[in-house]
């Protein structure tokens, strides 16, 4: 089977790590960027724009390709998956149409809306300042202020965290609508959900999903939670597939409204087939949905995909085939702690062209994973671009174990102007998450 993996960071670099497992598969891929771990699993690449869908599809033709999985969206949001399809290449990910419920934040909310789906906010659209004043004085200036289109993670503002109180929320507001941030003269401003935040990302071939473990991404640059938000610096799962802080019966109600997603899209006429990625806020009335992503979470994929058993080319061809009902996943029952190395900088103005000494071999005698990210090779070292530079998973039984070989393998990544979130995973960040849903149940309780 020829298999074309799409997208070169270490999400695409931990999907073709999945492929290169499966037997009987032969890897191609297409990236921008020449990722070197990418570039040594391919039998073949292409560098070249992922939303260049031409291009992609006439190098999918010439290597007869069989099968082919997206990893970013905006190849998603062009529409590659259609253009694949109208030309024969199976692809197990969603179509324009269906990935619309993560480059359409107002349209996934107005599905969780129609289909009655739990785990809503109050939320509404606006183009008009005044009126969203009013809305911002409802919701007491307690908001979080998106941006309609895609900003890579970086549009959204949320009281307390980025601005104070109703003017500042307003000020904000005002900024996403007459810069056009994210692609529209509009803004969504939903009520803000307290609690702690994991992602769960399952399988789906429009009917059925199958779930993987919940993770926790975290989305601040620095440690403590403090700084600008970023595509995610780390993440970190634990072997019974739950969090510390999320029991069974709220991964299950997450799981239940993801597959009323899915349920709902097939209604709507836009069958979801690929990965599906859905952002919750645990908060004390259960998990609530932040956002919906029509692919594997960078780096959340880092924390799944090594864990898999199953033959990741049979999920993905079990997805289009429609028969995922008939599959059951299996997954190695081990904690991950994910850390990306980024260049100093990033988030804010990374250094670029910094190099970094990467000692593979001392890396993988720790058991721990290397994924390349945005990086260029040169001899015997990579160089920094402005995005995130290379990610560790550590993985082992239990969860402070998983964090050590972590830290244990970063010790042979070495580069003056680098950046790393050490607190990931750590026994401190991981029990303040714990007092903090214990405290919001306190409260509840008084
Ligand atoms: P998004 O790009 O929608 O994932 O938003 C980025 C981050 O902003 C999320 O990971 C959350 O931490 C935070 N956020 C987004 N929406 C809300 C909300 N309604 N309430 C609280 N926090 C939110
Ligand atoms: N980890 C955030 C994302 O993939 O969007």
């Amino acid at each position: 089977m020829n298999m074309l993996v799409v997208g070169g960071g270490a999400r695409e670099h931990a999907i073709c790590d999945a492929v290169y497992r499966s037997k009987n598969t032969t890897l191609y891929s297409v990236m921008k960027n020449k990722n070197p771990g990418i570039a040594r699993l391919s039998k073949d690449f292409l560098l070249e724009k992922e939303t260049n869908v031409e291009s992609v599809i006439e190098y999918a033709k010439e290597k007869q390709v069989e099968l082919a999985i997206i990893g970013p969206e905006a190849p998603l949001e062009v529409g590659i998956v259609n253009e694949m399809q109208k030309k024969g290449i199976p692809v197990c990910s969603p179509t324009r149409e269906a990935a619309r419920i993560e480059t359409d934040k107002e349209w996934m909310r107005s599905i969780l809306k129609k289909y009655n789906i739990p785990g809503q906010l109050k939320c509404e659209t606006f183009t008009d300042v005044g009126k969203a004043k009013n809305f911002i004085e409802e919701l007491n200036g307690e908001i979080a202020v998106k941006p309609i289109g895609l900003t890579g993670g970086k549009g959204v503002k949320v009281s307390d965290d980025h601005f104070k109180g109703i003017n500042e929320a307003s000020r904000y507001v005002e900024e996403v609508i007459q810069n056009r941030i994210g692609g529209h003269a509009k803004v969504l401003i939903e009520e803000k959900a307290v609690g702690e935040e994991f992602t769960l990302q399952a399988f789906s071939d429009g009917e059925t999903i199958l779930p993987l473990p919940a993770v926790q991404d975290h989305k601040r640059l620095l440690p403590d939670d403090k700084g600008p938000n970023t595509g995610g610096m780390g993440s970190y799962s634990c072997n019974d597939g739950l969090l510390p802080f999320l029991s069974k019966s709220e991964y299950e109600e997450a799981t239940g409204i993801l597959q009323k997603i899915i349920e709902a899209l097939r209604r709507e006429g836009c069958t979801y087939i690929g990965p599906i990625y859905g952002q919750f806020m645990l908060t004390v009335d259960g998990p609530k949905v932040i956002e919906i992503n029509a692919r594997f979470g960078d780096p959340e994929a880092m924390n799944v995909l090594p864990l898999l058993e199953s033959d990741f080319v049979e999920i993905c061809q079990a997805m289009i085939d429609g028969i995922l009902n008939s599959k059951k996943l299996r997954l190695k029952k081990q904690s991950t702690v994910c850390k990306y190395v980024v260049p100093e900088g990033y988030g804010v103005k990374s250094m670029v062209g910094e190099k970094i000494y990467v000692d593979e071999e001392k890396i993988k005698n720790t058991g721990a994973k290397l994924f390349y990210a945005s990086v260029n090779k040169e001899n015997d070292y990579v160089t920094t671009t402005s995005s995130r530079s290379l990610a560790i998973v550590g993985i082992a039984k239990e969860l402070y174990d998983a964090e050590k070989t972590c830290e244990k393998a970063l010790q042979y990544v070495k580069g003056e102007h680098i950046f790393i979130r050490h607190d990931i995973g750590t026994k401190k960040l991981v029990e303040k998450r714990v007092e903090h849903m214990k405290k919001l149940h306190g409260m509840i309780t008084i």
